[in-house]
This record gives C-alpha cells, sequence and structure tokens, in this order.
C-alpha cells in the first residue's frame, strides 16, 4: 500500500519520547511526471507539513530536503532488508553509502526497515531477518553515536492484527506473534515509534455493505461501541486503539526439572522454584516498570512432560506432571498461591480471580474519556469530601499536570475513605482498581 501522498501514523505507542502529533506527509516516487526532489522540498516548506517519509535512500531527495527545516525518514526497501540482516558490516556499508553522507544537513530522525515487511505475499522475504536488520542498523547508529537522533523502526500493516474490531479485543496475528514480541521490545529498548499504516478506505472498500462510509472517512457517524465502553466515531480511531490496547502475554515460560550433562541448572529443584515465582508472579496482577499497571498473562510451559520431543533432554522435561498424572516435583497449584484469599488457581486469560490482597488501589482509567475524568476529580475534590491539596500547585502529586493523574489521586482518596468496595472505584466506568502502588517520588497514594 505504498500509496502516494498517504499520510503516515507515527504511533508513540512504546518508548519513551515525548508525545507529539504531527503532520507528516509520504513521499512516494513510483511516477513518471513528478516534480524534482528540490520542486517538492520548496512545495513542502510552504505548507504545515514538517516531516516527510520516503520510500527509499533516493540520494536526489536526500540532498534536497537538506536545510529545508523538514525532518526526514528514509527506508531500506523489503529486498535490502535480508541483505542488512546479514552482518553488522552489512548495515554499516549501507548507511555510510545511503545516510551519513547527508547528515546533519539533512534531518534524517528515522529510518523504516522495510514496509509492511510482514504482510508481504512475497515468500523470498524471510520474517526473522528484518529484526535482525533493525539490531544491526541500531548498533551502526549506537557506534556513530546517532542513535538518539535516528530511531530505527518498521511500519506495519494492520494485518499483523489477528482482530482489530473490537479495538480492545486485538491481539497480533498468532503466527507474528514471536516476531511482533521482539520488533516490540526493540522499539521500546530503543524509545522507537511503533509505525502502522491505517487505511479505513480498504476497510470499506472491501466491506462496503457493513461498514457506514461516512464512519470510514473520518466523519461523525453515530458511532460504534467497544465492549469496554469505548464509542468510535471513526474507524481511524478505532484501528490506532486495535493497536493501542495490544497487550503482552507471556506464551510460554518455564523451566525444565532435568537436563543433557551440560544443562546444570535444570534439576527439580530450580523448576520448582521458577514456576513457584512465575505462578506467584502471575496471580499478582503486576506488571512491568514501564506498564506498571498492565497485568500480564503468563502461559507456564508445560503442563506435561514430553517424551516424544525432539532435542535435548531438557526439551522432554519442563512439565509439571509427568504422563501418568504423577507430580514431577511439588509446585502447589491450589490458593497458598492466593495471598490469603479464596480463590482458584487458573491459567492465562478467562480464569476468573477475585483478588482481594492487602493492598489495593483506584485509579483512572489510562483511555478514560477526559471530560469524565474531570467530571470524577471535580466530585471527589467537591462533595465526595477527598483534601486535593495534593494535586494542586506546590503539592506533592501536582507533577505531572494531568487531568488523569490528579483524578487517579483524588479517586484513589476517596475508595479508600469508603472501604475499598469496587464500586467505589468505579465513578462511571472511568476507573480501575490496581494491585501496584501508583506512588511515586513525592506522590504518596493513600492505602487502608
Ligand atoms: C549487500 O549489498 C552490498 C551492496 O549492494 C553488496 O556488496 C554485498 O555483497 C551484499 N551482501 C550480501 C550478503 O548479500
Ligand atoms: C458529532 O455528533 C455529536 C452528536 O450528534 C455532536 O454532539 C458533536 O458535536 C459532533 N461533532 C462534530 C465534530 O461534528
Amino acid at each position: 500500500m505504498a500509496v502516494f501522498c498517504t499520510l503516515p501514523l507515527l504511533l508513540h505507542l512504546v518508548g519513551l519520547l515525548p508525545t507529539f502529533s504531527a503532520v507528516g506527509i509520504n513521499y512516494g516516487t513510483l511516477g513518471n511526471n513528478l516534480p524534482p526532489p528540490k520542486t517538492v522540498a520548496q512545495l513542502l516548506q510552504s505548507t504545515l507539513i514538517d516531516k516527510v517519509k520516503i520510500y527509499d535512500s533516493n540520494p536526489q531527495i536526500l540532498q534536497a530536503f537538506s536545510n529545508s527545516g523538514i525532518d526526514l525518514i528514509v527506508a531500506v526497501e523489503n529486498n535490502h532488508v535480508a541483505n542488512l540482516s546479514s552482518t553488522k558490516s552489512a548495515a554499516e556499508d549501507w548507511f555510510s553509502a545511503r545516510v551519513a553522507p547527508f547528515i546533519p544537513a539533512t534531518s534524517i530522525v528515522a529510518i523504516a526497515v522495510g514496509n509492511e515487511y510482514l504482510a508481504t505475499d512475497d515468500d523470498s522475504l524471510d520474517p526473522n531477518a528484518l529484526i535482525q536488520a533493525m539490531q544491526n542498523l541500531h548498533e551502526v547508529l549506537l557506534s556513530s553515536g546517532l542513535d538518539r537522533k535516528i530511531k530505527i523502526t518498521t511500519p506495519h500493516s494492520m494485518a499483523v492484527l489477528a482482530t482489530s474490531f473490537p479495538p480492545s479485543a486485538s491481539t497480533f496475528a498468532t503466527t507474528l506473534m514471536p516476531t511482533m514480541t521482539s520488533i516490540v521490545t526493540f522499539l521500546a529498548d530503543t524509545g522507537s515509534p511503533f509505525m502502522v499504516n491505517a487505511y479505513p478506505y480498504f476497510a470499506y472498500r472491501d466491506n462496503p455493505t457493513t461498514v457506514e462510509l461516512e464512519y470510514a472517512l473520518l466523519g461523525n457517524s453515530t458511532g460504534v461501541h467497544d465492549p469496554k465502553g469505548y464509542v468510535y466515531t471513526n474507524m481511524l480511531d478505532a484501528q490506532i486503539d486495535a493497536i493501542r490496547s495490544i497487550h503482552i502475554t507471556v506464551s510460554e515460560s518455564g523451566w525444565p526439572s532435568k537436563g543433557d550433562s551440560d544443562e546444570t541448572a535444570a534439576s527439580p529443584d530450580n523448576a520448582k522454584t521458577y514456576n513457584t515465582r512465575l505462578i506467584t508472579r502471575a496471580q499478582s496482577n503486576k506488571g512491568t516498570p514501564m506498564k506498571p499497571n498492565d497485568k500480564i498473562d503468563i502461559f507456564v510451559f508445560a503442563l506435561f512432560n514430553e517424551n516424544k520431543k525432539q532435542g535435548g533432554a531438557s526439551e522432554r522435561n519442563f512439565g509439571l506432571f509427568n504422563g501418568d498424572g504423577s507430580k514431577v516435583y511439588d509446585v502447589d497449584l491450589s490458593c497458598e498461591f492466593c495471598s490469603g484469599s479464596k480463590m482458584e488457581f487458573g491459567f492465562g486469560p478467562g480464569s476468573k480471580t477475585i483478588q482481594r490482597g492487602p493492598s489495593v488501589w483506584c485509579v483512572a482509567k489510562p483511555h478514560a474519556d477526559e471530560r469524565v475524568v474531570q467530571g470524577v476529580l471535580d466530585f471527589c475534590c467537591g462533595p465526595g469530601g477527598v483534601d486535593c491539596r495534593e494535586v494542586y500547585k506546590n503539592g506533592g502529586c501536582f507533577m505531572p499536570d494531568k487531568v488523569h493523574a490528579h483524578a487517579s489521586y483524588a479517586m484513589n482518596a476517596y475508595y479508600q475513605m469508603h472501604g475499598r468496595n469496587y464500586w467505589n472505584c468505579d465513578f462511571k466506568g472511568s476507573g480501575l482498581v490496581t494491585f501496584s502502588d501508583p506512588s511515586y517520588g513525592a506522590c504518596k497514594y493513600s492505602q487502608q
């Protein structure tokens, strides 16, 4: 879908870049009647567009945009990805020949490695080459000290999702899960944007009887409802949130109880320790440092030792149980992991667990509507009786000066004051009970 003149969507999903909204444009050059690059640069300089994405590293374009005040995103074409994935020096050669000569005069802010690489129907493209090429290029940037200025990313097609509706239930396609997981990790580690090519047009074209045109046209349609309560008046928003709401599930993790002679850590004791901790962690509703409030579903690998598995001895000894149902070692799958509550252990998503641990807080949902959240804040600090001095100027929770952050503080105080019943953290659907302490720095969230 290398369509000339479509707006690229730069989704700062992961990473620590400041959020900004910019209007960029894709500058495709598959035409024999297009103006020369210098003319294009001049044309764009007279517009509000300040970012241009191209589909290759055409030196005339890179030259034309020098000292233009316009940021450029250049690309490695799909059929060059394998070459760059082969060795770091291949990536170095590409970078020195294609990009280095033009900086700093040309402001190159990102390199898009491939385009919809994982969704092309070109069988000659090896999916594993993508992340390797990205890593090789990133290393080149690191060694030249350019990694902060130039980000490495790869634009995806919406086809990387198994389903994109409802947005809150979207997941990556199962076959792409391992690849997407390493890409998302890479982007997060390097502070690079997750890019997606989102075209309501194609969704409409392919389903004109079910998709309302106004909905596809960024109009103000009557709206499509997500079961989580979000209302989408246009499809682009829904497509963006489909990507945003991707949540990571650890689809396999475990530890073997036995291995070959060189696998000394493969022992029943270590397996018991790891899997006990893994299960406790899965039960704890704990996120990760970057997403502390996002609970992660974890699938323990595996239920059984599988004696016909290929590979080293450990491959056949990841199980908690032998084939006959006897335990390989003692891992308690019952309530001992439940920190004193009455709940059944369940594997992964869908397991119904009621957490009543000793520490629970209430915060605003990250995507809750700002007007609702503002209303909740006003209520808590007014009739709700919460002492909101901490969120006012000079208070410990004033920064970040964001309505969601202030409301979270007030909602939690209200929830704690009223006995921590789940209905005291509803707030018209904008509240969320969390099991990790939202306190930071001087901002202390109260708890009972
Ligand atoms: C990669 O491309 C360069 C330049 O086109 C070429 O010299 C090199 O042999 C290629 N390497 C591989 C592994 O294909
Ligand atoms: C969209 O429609 C709603 C309800 O009809 C209206 O309140 C709102 O102002 C409209 N928004 C725009 C941007 O037209």
